[in-house]
């Protein structure tokens, strides 16, 4: 019955995430997978999660279902979280936001609602991007096109070569865009050219999608939401994708949202109930636990400070862990420029190690990468640091 349905080659990203935890040997480290892996080598449990999650499960009784869009009280945090209470997209009702099973299910939802409403639009994603935002969008049936953005040579941003791509593109084309901490290169827009951007966008009427995974990691929590605030002041109409997987440490409670700033509260009715639409002929309504948590915490007058303060300590660490390796390698290939470990912001840096290193790294030392040469920096700690940098050495020599 079967015969034709051909083998998975795997994923780039979890295929080699379950590769690692298959490796028997004990001093293998994870530079893979984006989970932020604490100075123990272990994945934290937030204290003001705990905090929450204990609360929500003292109080909980019933479970109904949620409706489609997901249970109020998450929703209207998070709208809060990405463009301020205040904002006047918020308040004008033009904002849209549902619940949505990771930010992944938020990328899914919103590219089956493109292709149904823009179905001639092609989705231009970064070169290059998160492994998975090629696949996502092309199983909603979305063309996709590739746009200059990361130079390898430098090691920084091709921003003119992707303004002039972005110039070009046909009208309501669909621009992915990371918000912060680029998945997989590390290397952001600054904020002069978020603001050089939007006249492009304006004038191409191209649809900013911001995929928005990494909150916190790059200069902190409401920094990092500056192109979501910027791009609704300027009074565009865009899609974000939001997570709380890495930013309190939920991953497995899949904790994500979709939201979408319409031109008037009258779209964003009809919006909302065709992605509820959507919804309920995927998956129904998305889970309750873990948005009850996520909803608590962004809430609560107590635990809100405590998660700012542990977020803020995770990125810290992250810069440390930054420095240590930059340093310990300029020292042991002092005519190699390692500079890119300290610009590059958040979880990932892109080494410039080819597949070969990469590959030679896992076999030979047990160092775990991407084999784009992504380096997820969350997982180095002072126990794996100065093994890491020798490893790296041994291939690049
Ligand atoms: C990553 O890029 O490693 C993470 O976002 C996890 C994933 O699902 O790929």
């Amino acid at each position: 019955m079967f015969q034709h349905v051909e083998a998975y080659a795997g994923d780039p990203i979890l295929s080699l995430n379950e590769a690692f935890g298959k490796d028997p040997r004990t001093d293998k480290i994870n530079l893979s997978i984006g989970i932020y892996f604490d100075d123990a080598g272990k994945i934290p449990m937030l204290p003001s999660v705990r905090a929450a999650e204990l609360q929500v499960v003292a109080e909980a009784g019933a479970r109904p279902y949620l409706p489609m869009e997901g249970a109020a009280n998450f929703r209207t945090a998070v709208q809060h979280l990405l463009f301020g209470a205040e904002h006047p997209a918020v308040k004008a009702g033009r904002v849209v936001t549902i619940q949505t099973v990771g930010s992944s299910g938020g990328l899914k939802v919103g590219g089956d609602f493109i292709k149904r409403y823009f179905p001639t639009s092609t989705m231009l994603i970064s070169d290059p991007t998160w492994d998975n935002h090629r696949a996502v969008f092309e199983g909603c049936g979305l063309p996709t096109q590739i746009y200059p953005y990361y130079d390898p040579a430098t090691g920084s941003l091709r921003f003119d070569a992707m303004l002039a791509a972005l110039k070009q593109a046909e009208k309501k084309s669909i621009v992915l865009l990371h918000a912060c901490c680029h998945n997989p290169t590390g290397v952001d827009l600054t904020r002069a050219q978020w603001e050089q951007l939007v006249p492009v966008l304006q004038e191409r009427e191209l649809i900013p999608f911001l995929d928005l995974a990494y909150q916190g990691y790059g200069d902190g929590i409401t920094e990092d939401a500056f192109a979501v605030r910027l791009l609704g002041d300027v009074g565009l109409s865009f899609f974000v994708a939001n997570s709380f997987s890495k930013s309190m440490s939920l991953y497995g409670e899949r904790c994500g949202a979709l939201s979408v700033v319409c031109p008037d509260a009258a779209q964003a009715v009809n919006v909302l109930g065709q992605m509820k639409a959507n919804i309920r002929r995927n998956y129904s309504n998305p889970p309750l636990h873990g948005g009850q948590i996520v909803a608590r915490v962004l809430t609560d007058p107590e635990l809100r400070p405590m998660w700012e303060a542990e977020v803020a300590a995770m990125r810290e660490r992250i810069q440390t862990m930054r420095h240590k390796l930059h340093d310990v390698l300029s020292a042991k290939l002092p005519g190699k420029d390692f500079s890119y470990f300290l610009t590059q912001r958040g979880m990932f840096s892109y080494t410039g190690l080819t597949a070969d290193q990469c590959d030679r790294l896992k076999e030979q030392f047990g160092v775990y990468l991407v084999r784009s040469g992504r380096m997820c920096v969350a997982g180095l700690n002072t126990s794996n640091v100065e093994a890491t940098a020798s490893a790296v050495a041994a291939v690049l020599a």
